[in-house]
């Protein structure tokens, strides 16, 4: 059997019926699965007629030409409109779109009237600086309301924005612009991150210094520091967007014409720009959204406690909730700061209704303990959610307990950027939840779970996850490489069959249990870095001649990354055996990639385990990272080797 980072299933058998108030009120009752298994084409354009179309599609799906799929075809629209303009026509301009809470205390209130001018003026000094429809336009910013602005101002006009997370390096930001070939950056002076401002504008200058294309670089005043000045490139938000007019007319773009494209973490050192189309992807967010959470637009206060930096942000901060007419929370900021009952506080104070997180910021929670939450009402929480990794029982029942106030589902809802939206999850008002299950695919989601060779299993085993019927919001391609696209998820399985990375077990009801990756790629705190980025980042270093990287089990982050070196001889024996030099190499790969793909340990090795074929074994090393069992290590070219990493092994991980 194929390999899985970790299993989560535990013998823990409670199960929780949805509540009867919720299940009475639900917008989707049981009744959905059936009607989407009769006819899953008339249901997703039944899903779709709840966006405003200004033209209707000739055809709901063509997948002549597999895997590249088209959704919606000959429809059109325009995303803002129906994330915005229209609830304003509708007469609910008043209504709160987002309360801002910024990590220093400020705050800001946006209606979707205000959203609407701020969108149009921002549409309208893209336009002023000559950006098209199609062209590509990068945003690095912290979240704060600008964010959503920017991305809804390129959808008004066409262009198709690349959002990359405020935590990446300048290399990587710049191997993003080049990739995407961006022609403009929106960025800040900075955000607040842990009581302090902390600067983005140096790392643009870095990037945008060492790429092709980019015309202007727009900078939204946030922290007030200092910033360098490229004159003729370099302009504020404040001069640029503020003088313009709060008119645009939205134009209509097809179904297919591209939305964003997001990069995410394969199994090689280069990130893939997975594109996100407007039709679809539209369709499935906010009929999920909708679905998922129970949004009740008139009453709910929803919150994704993530950054829009990722698909989580796009897809549950951005287009769904406003698709929906949701009212949002935004914070800016991290769970600690300035205290530990920081998030507990913000659910008081806005009386959020549904809270969407991930299971690492829940087992830190729980580190912390249950008395912090306690301090604060929660009673307003009705529904909750958890996203990006495998949430094991323990935290599933704690989050159930000390937040939920044992009254609130829990949708563990599986999904990935390339999917776009929800694929597998419970719903609140149907679902008998069993906690660490995301249990079954989405209506008019087809997902299986395969052994090597492809056959379905179906009770109580093991193998891979596949989705064997395209979906709305599926990714379209691979940025400028359709190849890879076919490569990476279409060819496993034949091109009909989407390969989704992740091991699962499908239990004796039926129900589908995660189990983590069975590449090469980990996934610490929710966030997807790929071994061979680190690996790459690593023997880039002036001292390392091989590094193998290894996602090792750990208890708060999901994965921690482990990496093992072997020096080059020029390196002296005093230095190899310090501390000094692994920290120096901590830091120059946080520096590379950015602070997420910064090694929990490095261990400095003489040799590598490797098959005959050369191949390291990744899985021995996994096994001492997490101090294993071994098991047969009968292929390895020299089995000393093992021992002799073994007896390297530091006793504890360091912290930070
Ligand atoms: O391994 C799965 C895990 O996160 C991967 C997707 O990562 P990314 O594209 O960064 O998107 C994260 C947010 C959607 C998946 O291949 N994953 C995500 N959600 C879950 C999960 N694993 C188990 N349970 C989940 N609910």
């Amino acid at each position: 059997m194929t390999e899985t980072a970790g299993d989560t299933t535990t013998a823990e058998g409670r199960r929780f019926p949805p509540p009867p108030e919720l299940a009475a009120h639900a917008n989707v009752g049981p009744e959905v699965y059936e009607e989407a298994a009769r006819d899953r084409l008339g249901f997703w354009a039944e899903a779709a007629r709840r966006l405003t179309w200004t033209q209707d599609w000739d055809e709901v799906l063509d997948w002549s030409n597999p895997p590249f799929a088209k959704w919606f075809v000959g429809g059109k629209l325009n995303v803002a409109y129906n994330c915005v303009d229209r609830h304003v026509e509708d007469g609910h301009g008043d209504q709160v779109a987002y309360h801002w809470e910024g990590e220093p205390g400020d705050t800001r209130t946006i209606t979707y009237a205000q959203l609407k001018d701020e969108v149009c003026k921002a549409a309208n000094a893209l336009l002023e600086l000559g950006v098209q429809a199609g062209d590509r336009v990068a945003i690095y910013l912290p979240m704060i309301p600008e964010a959503v602005i920017s991305m809804l101002a390129c959808a008004r006009i066409g262009a198709v924005h690349m959002v990359v997370f405020g935590g990446f390096s300048a290399d990587a930001l710049a191997s993003r612009i080049t990739d995407a070939g961006a022609v403009l950056v929106i960025t800040s002076d900075g955000g607040y991150r842990r009581g302090a401002p902390s600067a983005l504008k140096p790392a643009v200058d870095d990037a945008v210094d060492r790429t092709e294309g980019v015309r202007n670089v727009i900078v939204v005043k946030r922290t007030g520091e200092e910033v360098a000045w490229n004159e003729g490139r370099d302009l504020w938000w404040d001069d640029v967007v503020e003088r313009q007019s709060t008119e645009h007319e939205p134009e209509s773009f097809d179904a297919e014409h591209p939305l964003y494209i997001m990069y995410t973490s394969g199994t090689t050192a280069k990130p893939k720009g997975i594109l996100h189309t407007s039709g679809g992807y539209l369709t499935q967010v906010a009929y999920t959204h909708w679905a998922t959470f129970d949004l009740k637009a008139d009453d709910d206060v929803f919150w994704t406690a993530a950054d829009v930096g990722w698909v989580t942000g796009h897809s549950y901060i951005v287009y769904g909730p406003l698709a929906n007419r949701a009212t949002s929370v935004m914070y800016e900021g991290t769970p600690e700061t300035p205290h530990r009952g920081r998030w507990w506080e913000i659910v008081e104070k806005y009386g959020v209704t549904i809270l969407y997180t991930a299971p690492t910021v829940i087992r830190t929670f729980m580190k912390w303990g249950e008395d912090i939450p306690a301090k604060f009402d929660l009673s307003s929480l009705r529904v909750l959610g958890s996203v990006g990794e495998p949430i094991n029982p323990e935290a599933w029942l704690w989050y159930h307990e000390h937040i939920g106030g044992g009254r609130c589902p829990i949708v563990d809802t599986w999904w990935q950027t390339e999917t776009g939206a929800h694929m597998i999850t419970p719903l609140p008002g149907v679902t008998t939840l069993k906690p660490g299950s995301a249990q079954r695919p989405f209506p008019g989601i087809s997902a299986k779970v395969v052994d090597d060779e492809g056959n379905e299993l179906e009770k109580d085993a093991t193998g891979l996850l596949v989705l064997t019927e395209p979906w709305p919001s599926m990714l379209r391609t691979i940025w400028g490489d359709d190849d890879r696209y076919v490569e990476t998820y279409w060819s496993r399985f034949g091109t009909s069959v989407y390969f989704a990375g992740d091991g699962a077990k499908v239990d004796e009801d039926g129900d589908i249990w995660l189990l983590g990756r069975v590449d090469d790629v980990m996934n610490v705190s929710g966030h997807r870095i790929s071994t061979t980025e680190v690996e790459s980042s690593l023997v880039g270093h002036a001292t390392v001649a091989e590094a193998a990287v290894v996602g090792a089990s750990d208890p708060t982050t999901g994965q921690g990354i482990v990496a093992f070196v072997i020096l080059r001889g020029n390196v002296t024996e005093e230095e190899a055996s310090g501390d000094e030099l692994v920290q120096r190499l901590r830091t120059h790969v946080a520096k590379d990639i950015g602070p997420i793909a910064k090694p929990r340990q490095i261990m400095v090795v003489q040799e590598l385990p490797k098959t005959r074929s050369g191949k390291i074994m990744r899985r021995l090393l996994r096994d001492i990272a997490e101090n294993r069992d071994l098991g047969d290590v009968t292929t390895l070219t020299d089995s000393s080797v093992m021992d002799m990493i073994k007896d390297k092994l530091p006793a504890a991980p360091s912290e930070d």
